[in-house]
């Protein structure tokens, strides 16, 4: 089975790249048309088609707005078109709850997005799946691994801590703050599998029953690097997802601690 996947030198891209049997790279999509888009899936043929392709910074977002509405509403929208019918599952973002006021955990149907990437993610579930009722949406937390070699990095929970460490530098951590943090190769195994799922919007992480202080306080003493640890002066939205649903269709996910404790042994740390 052929598997395009788009965004694949990208953080989750180049993990779902390594870990999905049949994947094949797409070509960059910045400024691609439908043509283009229609031209590539004649050529590739997928069975199925994994988007990752986003600018998914926030705050690259909220200073071009224009440019997060063609890459993160009207890009998927075409890609969709475009796939005539074949099974897409698409990266959407737990920041859809960035502006609810409860600390969750959040089931899928209340959102409120508090910023331009979170609208515009929520926009573009809606508009793909109003174009494709089977399409799958997952909206995945803040995702986690070391560096691969050659590709670009991009700030994470993992290598936020060993920076922390290897800078002899405080890492600070809000006490009130709940939200999942996801160990990336767990999403790539978990999405061979979400090709399966009824269309849909799925919470697609771990879970988190503690506050991202006492997480770190924990994550510290179990890996046993000396970082050290300080409260947050800001408190930080609390993004902590329920995955009932995504449960109730065989899929699970480990809880936060649990996603570290298997990145930490996978790499022998
Ligand atoms: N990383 C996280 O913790 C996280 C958390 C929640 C949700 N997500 C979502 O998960 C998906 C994957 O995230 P990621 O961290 O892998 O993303 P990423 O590494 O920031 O970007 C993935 C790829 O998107 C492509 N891209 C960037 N700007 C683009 C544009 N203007 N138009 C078209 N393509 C563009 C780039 O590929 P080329 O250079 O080849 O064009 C890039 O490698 C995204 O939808 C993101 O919103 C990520």
């Amino acid at each position: 089975m052929t598997v395009l996947i788009t965004g694949a030198k990208g953080f989750v891209g180049a993990r779902l790249m390594a870990m999905l049997p049949g994947a094949v790279a797409a070509p960059s999509l910045r400024g691609v048309k439908m043509d283009g888009l229609k031209r590539m899936m004649d050529e590739i043929q997928p069975d199925w088609i994994v988007h990752t392709a986003a600018i998914s910074d926030i705050g690259a977002c909220e200073k071009d707005p224009e440019a997060s509405y063609r890459a993160n509403v009207e890009l998927p929208l075409m890609l969709v078109g475009a796939a005539q019918g074949k099974k897409t599952v698409l990266f959407s973002t737990d920041q859809v709850y960035s502006g609810l006021n409860e600390k969750g955990p959040y089931r899928e149907d209340a959102v409120c997005p508090a910023n331009v990437y979170a609208r515009h993610k929520l926009k573009m579930e809606q508009a793909v799946l109003t174009a494709d009722p089977s399409a799958v949406l997952l909206r995945a937390t803040w995702m986690y691994d070391m560096p691969l070699y050659g590709l670009p990095n991009r700030g994470n929970f993992l290598m936020n801590m060993l920076l922390a460490a290897a800078r002899q530098e405080p890492a600070r951590f809000s006490q009130s703050q709940y939200r999942g943090l996801t160990y990336v190769r767990e999403v790539a195994r978990l999405t061979e599998k979400a090709r399966l799922l009824p269309g849909g919007v799925y919470n697609f992480g771990s879970e988190n029953t503690l506050p991202m202080y006492e997480t770190a306080r924990r994550f510290i003493e179990m890996a046993g690097w000396r970082v050290a640890l300080q409260p947050s002066d800001h408190d930080g939205h609390s993004l902590w997802m329920d995955t009932g649903k995504l449960r109730a269709q065989g899929l699970a996910f480990s809880s936060t601690l649990d996603g570290l404790r298997a990145c930490l042994k996978d790499y022998g740390l």
